[in-house]
This record gives structure tokens, sequence and C-alpha cells, in this order.
């Protein structure tokens, strides 16, 4: 593993930074080591998370299906959410939950000559899947296996995050916003994408059909979920008007400046909420 790939890397059990590479293991100054396979870092936490309920062999085929389903071009939705990544030369990304790297292509079209791919899922057969997939150049694009939950990376470690197709299934949607804000850097973009039929879609035939899928589009545009950093939010909806797509800048949190003074009196807003109405 190159050592510019070595520093972007923490301990997803406990955060420490600055893993060592040694005997094909990767190992935390506290004693938590994973192993390397097949040159992919597995840094699984909790260790034994696997989730299979994709199956990598059939998974392009399902895409289709859903695809001709909603009458969607696929190609054009996964370009149009990339393109919000905002990526130039030289981007550093990170796309969570790849599956059998669907989105590489169009990754790389939006990276260009320079920039770096950083992929990773849960799942072994979806990263050995990810790994034999053609792309542009092997040499720039990164796998691990990893939980999104507690991604394996220092903080501010990337220019954009994408996930498409994951969130709704994760156990704890806010704090997995929260670690995909904590990687990214200050004025990097997050794209998050998944089922969800649009609202103003609910009651209609269309919308009551795609209800009948078992729950598979039963998911909201989680804007509730968001993180305070997130700046400049834009929901959409696409692909057959089923899957949200909720875009947004990292930011600071927003702070009201509490001394500035009420109008036509001699007093702050600080004042007033510190001494009450008794501040003259
Ligand atoms: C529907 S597939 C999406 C694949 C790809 N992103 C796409 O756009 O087609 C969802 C993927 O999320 C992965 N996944 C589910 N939970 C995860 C987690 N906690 N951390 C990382 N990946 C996860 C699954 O293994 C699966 O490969
Ligand atoms: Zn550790």
């Amino acid at each position: 593993m190159l050592p510019s790939t070595l520093a972007l890397l923490q301990c997803p059990a406990c955060g420490a930074g600055a893993l060592a590479s040694s005997e094909g293991l990767l190992r935390c100054g506290r004693g938590h080591a994973f192993p390397v396979v097949d040159g992919i870092p597995r840094l699984v936490d909790p260790p034994d998370l696997v989730y299979r309920f994709e199956d990598a062999s059939t998974y392009d085929a399902l895409m289709d299906f859903v695809a001709r389903l909603l009458r969607a071009d696929e190609a054009a939705a996964r370009r149009r959410a990339i393109a919000s990544l905002g990526l130039g030369p030289g981007a550093r990304v990170l796309e969570i939950g790849c599956g059998p790297g669907n989105n590489f292509s169009y990754l790389f079209e939006a990276l260009g000559e320079t920039g770096e791919l950083f992929a990773g899922d849960v799942s072994p057969t979806m990263i050995e899947a990810a790994r034999t997939r053609p792309v542009a150049d092997p040499d720039r694009r990164h796998l691990f296996l990893l939980n999104g939950m507690r991604l394996p990376f220092v903080d501010r470690a990337f220019d954009a995050v994408l996930q498409i197709g994951t969130l709704n299934r994760f156990p704890d949607i806010r704090a997995a916003l929260a670690e995909m804000v904590r990687v990214t850097r200050p004025g990097g973009r997050i794209v998050v994408s998944d089922e969800g039929v649009a609202p103003w879609l609910e009651g209609t035939e269309y919308g009551a059909l795609l209800r009948k899928f078992g729950g598979f589009f039963d998911g909201t545009a989680p804007l509730d979920a968001l993180p305070p950093e997130a700046q400049d939010v834009c929901v959409r909806w696409d692909f057959g008007q089923a899957f949200y797509a909720i875009e947004f800048r990292v930011g600071e949190p927003p702070a009201a400046d509490l001394d500035v003074p009420l109008p036509g009196r001699s007093v702050t807003v600080r004042e007033v909420l510190e001494k009450g109405s008794s501040a003259s």
C-alpha cells in the first residue's frame, strides 16, 4: 500500500490513526489488527459484520430490471448524481457501499486524468466483484472492506463522498451521515441517493405499484437526519422519481450573533437572554 494511502487510514475500532502495515496486517497502536486479503484491507468493525443482501453475480441484471421497470436511464441518473460531487482534477472521492462498482466508470469520467477513487463495501463478494470490474486506471482505485457506520479514514480525508442505494438500510442514518461529514474536508461535497418515491406520487397508480415491491421503495429523503454542517442542501427525485438524491456541501454549522443590539434599544440579544426582560 502506498504511504499516501496509508496516511489516510485510521483504526475503525478505536479511531487511532497511523496504522502500520506488516506481514499482511494493518495494526493500530492499541492492538487492533486487520488483514489485507488480495490487496484489499478488511477494515470492518465490528469484524464479524457481513451484509449479504445483494448477490454480486446478479446485481447488474437487477439494476437493469429496475431501470426498465421505471423507464429510467441508469447511466444518466448516475452521471447526474456524480456531477453534483463537483469533482475536479486531482480530487479524492470516496464511494461507500460501492457494490460491484457500478459507479466506477462514471466516477473516473468525472475524475479525469489525476483524481483518485476510494471505494468500500461491507460485503466480501461485492468488493471482489468491484475488484474485477475494469476501470480506467486501477492504480488510482483503492478498495476496502469497510462498514459505512465506522469509516476507517482520518477526518477530512476526502473532497467528496458518494453513497447510492445504501443509506436506507443503515441502522442509524443520522450517525451514518455524520460519519460521512467527518471524512469530508470543509467545502467538500456529499451526495446520498436511495429508494424513495417522490412524495407527490403517493396515491397515484404508479406510487401504489411501487409500494407493492415489499417495502423496497418505501424510503423517504431523510432530511431531518442531515448534520448541522450541511449547506446548500438540494433534494431531488430521479430514476423514475423513485430515488431521492440529497446533495450538499460541508460547511460550518450556522451560529447566531448574540451580540447584535435589538432594534431601537441599547441591549443585545445576549443580554436579554442572560438577564431576561429586566435588561435595559
Ligand atoms: C444496492 S447496493 C448499491 C451498489 C452501488 N452503490 C450502486 O450504486 O449500484 C448496496 C450496497 O451497500 C452495501 N452495504 C450495506 N450496508 C453497508 C455498510 N454498513 N457499510 C458498507 N456497505 C454497506 C451492500 O453490501 C451493497 O453492496
Ligand atoms: Zn484500534
